[in-house]
């Protein structure tokens, strides 16, 4: 298979919000509170019915936020997600299936892995980057270090219990190029509509994320 995939859009965050939205009118001003935070890219989860509506409402109105689908998990989703405005997509896992249905599509993709026989299958399609999850649950920083010697090209994202305790630890990690996560929106402050209190949230993790 080819080696020479689209790559994926570039942003300055090394931190992927990892968002839940019940309502699609959150999805603009929580990318503007991000983006004031200093957070220049998005993980919209299609796990909900507005999720769609969202990425289409960030790729519209908010062009400097890089907006990613996640939680694709077949075909559909991606194809879903690309007509919607999504710049790249994200998986827990990955399948032939949906490999095949993001390179015909075109869209930029970082798949899941948890073992390494799954790094193994995501790479020999190309991939370098990929999404470990959920990553504390698959050993953290200790699977990662044991990750680095066989697949030295391979750089991860892991995801699934980040927080802001261990978020350095992961970014000083060599072979870890972005962490995601879900707490930088929570779910009250979303409802509540507190874009300052998702703000200081982002800026929290970016300092943290460069010191
Ligand atoms: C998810 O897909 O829900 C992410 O892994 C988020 O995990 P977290 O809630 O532990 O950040």
């Amino acid at each position: 298979m080819s080696t020479s995939l689209p790559a994926l859009p570039a942003f300055r965050s090394r931190v992927v919000p990892v968002v839940v939205l019940q309502d699609a009118a959150h999805a603009v001003p929580l990318a503007q509170a991000l983006l004031a935070g200093g957070i220049d890219v998005i993980e919209i989860t299609l796990r909900t019915p507005c999720a769609l509506e969202a990425i289409a409402a960030v790729a519209r109105e908010v062009p400097d936020m890089q907006v990613g689908a996640g939680t694709l998990l077949g075909a559909d989703d991606v194809r879903r997600a690309q007509d919607a405005g999504a710049r790249f997509g994200l998986s827990p896992g990955h399948s032939p299936a949906l490999l095949r249905a993001v390179a015909e599509a075109g869209l930029p993709f970082v798949p899941g892995v948890m073992t390494p026989g799954e790094v193994m299958a995501a790479r020999e399609a190309g991939y370098r980057l990929m999404k470990l999850f959920p990553a504390t649950v698959a050993g953290g920083l200790d699977m990662l270090k044991a990750l680095a010697s066989p697949f030295g090209d391979v750089r991860f994202c892991p995801t699934g219990g980040v927080s802001l305790d261990n978020l350095g630890g992961f970014l000083k990690q060599p072979n870890v190029a972005l962490v995601g996560g879900s707490w930088l929106a929570p779910a009250a402050a979303l409802q509540a509509g507190d874009w300052a209190q998702i703000t200081t949230l982002a800026r929290q993790a970016m300092a943290l994320s460069a010191g």
